[in-house]
């Protein structure tokens, strides 16, 4: 554990964490909670970046108006290049409308998989605790369906589009079940079986997020791929940063929380910078997690043996689940 706090005040006061220069000319992004936060960053780097189009999908059509309207008096861009779409991660009806109209889109370079919610509130999603059920289920249904246009803008424009999540290094704190049974979704999705208060259902699902991410990626275009033009999907640590992800703590937890923050954390702009860069880094970053400091590590509860084990395993399950939830959805990936 001190390890893990030094490198945590490292990362927090000292790390130089420089602005992504890479070129988004002619390029259309989705970036989901591009509303808020982290996300909202993202849209402001892409922009400035000269992105042709980027994507707010927001949850709340209001919100997302409010923040395109924030990001245009910012960045005085043409309001052309902003679109908010709607999208609920936890419906999957409100996913496949998103995907069809993504699909109608000319090209599509970068999806920034950035939604994503922590809350001590038990709560169901995908009939799992609900971080896990967003995080996880929500989060790789949307990615999945999205796989085929991002294959199919490589090849009609010869780039390396990006899918990049938005992990948190807090999938290391997991403490991830002794028994879970032969469902791991089924056992968050007992309050029993999960102890809010200590955010582990968060950890835990960040961790899972990390397997699905691994088994993605090793599919759809492989590091040894022959395409021609593989894409890129990775992901990212953004630090931690001040946004609105604590907004449901309850007051007393809020207050600690806060002082913390204060202390700590970061302005959301510098976490959007690692999320930026790491859509536009090279072929090396296929399946890895791109640590704040951007070397290219997992810990241990990720890829040792047992690691490995409980990845295929929830991997398989959440095939099963995505199956279940939209039948035929898994043949994105056979396409691809
Ligand atoms: N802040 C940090 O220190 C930190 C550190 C590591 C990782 N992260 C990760 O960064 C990502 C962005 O979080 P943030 O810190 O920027 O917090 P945030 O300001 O709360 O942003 C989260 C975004 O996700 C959206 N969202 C939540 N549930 C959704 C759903 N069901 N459907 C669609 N959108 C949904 C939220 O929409 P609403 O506005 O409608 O709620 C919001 O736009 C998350 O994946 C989080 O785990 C954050």
């Amino acid at each position: 554990m001190p390890s893990y706090f030094s490198h945590f005040v490292h990362r927090q006061w000292v790390l130089n964490v420089p602005k992504p220069t890479a070129s988004f000319a002619s390029k259309v992004a989705i970036v989901t909670g591009g509303n808020s936060g982290l996300g909202k960053e993202s849209v402001k780097h892409l922009v400035r970046l000269g992105a042709s189009k980027v994507i707010i999908a927001s949850r709340n059509k209001s919100k997302g108006e409010q923040a395109k309207l924030e990001i245009l008096s910012s960045m005085r861009c043409s309001a052309d290049v902003l679109e908010v779409w709607e999208l609920d991660i936890e419906s999957p009806t409100s996913i496949k409308a998103f995907v069809d109209r993504a699909n109608r889109l000319d090209r599509l370079d970068a999806l920034l998989n950035n939604a994503g919610v922590s809350t001590v509130k038990y709560k169901l999603s995908y009939g799992t605790e609900q971080a896990v059920g967003v995080n996880v289920i929500g989060t790789i249904l949307l990615a999945i369906q999205l796989v085929p246009k991002l294959k199919e803008t490589a090849r009609a424009f010869g780039v390396t589009p990006h899918m990049t999540f938005t992990q948190s290094a807090l999938y290391r704190l997991a403490k991830y079940p002794e028994n879970p049974g032969d469902d791991i979704f089924a056992y968050m999705g007992n309050e029993k079986n999960v102890l809010m208060a200590s955010q582990n259902q968060y950890h835990i699902s960040k961790l899972m997020l990390n397997w699905a991410i691994i088994k993605l990626s090793s599919i759809v275009d492989p590091i040894k791929s022959q395409d021609p033009n593989p894409i890129v999907i990775n992901s990212v640590d953004p630090m931690f940063c001040k946004t609105g992800i604590a907004r449901d703590l309850p007051i007393q937890i809020k207050l600690i929380f806060k002082v913390f923050e204060f202390v700590f954390a970061r302005p959301a702009e510098e976490g959007a910078r690692r999320i930026v860069t790491a859509a536009s880094s090279g072929r090396e970053t296929h399946g890895q997690y791109l640590q704040s400091d951007g070397q290219l590590i997992y810990e241990d509860v990720v890829i040792s043996n047992e690691g490995v084990k409980r990845g295929n395993y929830v991997w398989d399950l959440l095939c099963k689940k995505l199956e279940e939830i939209q039948p035929g959805v898994l043949a994105n990936l056979r396409s691809s």
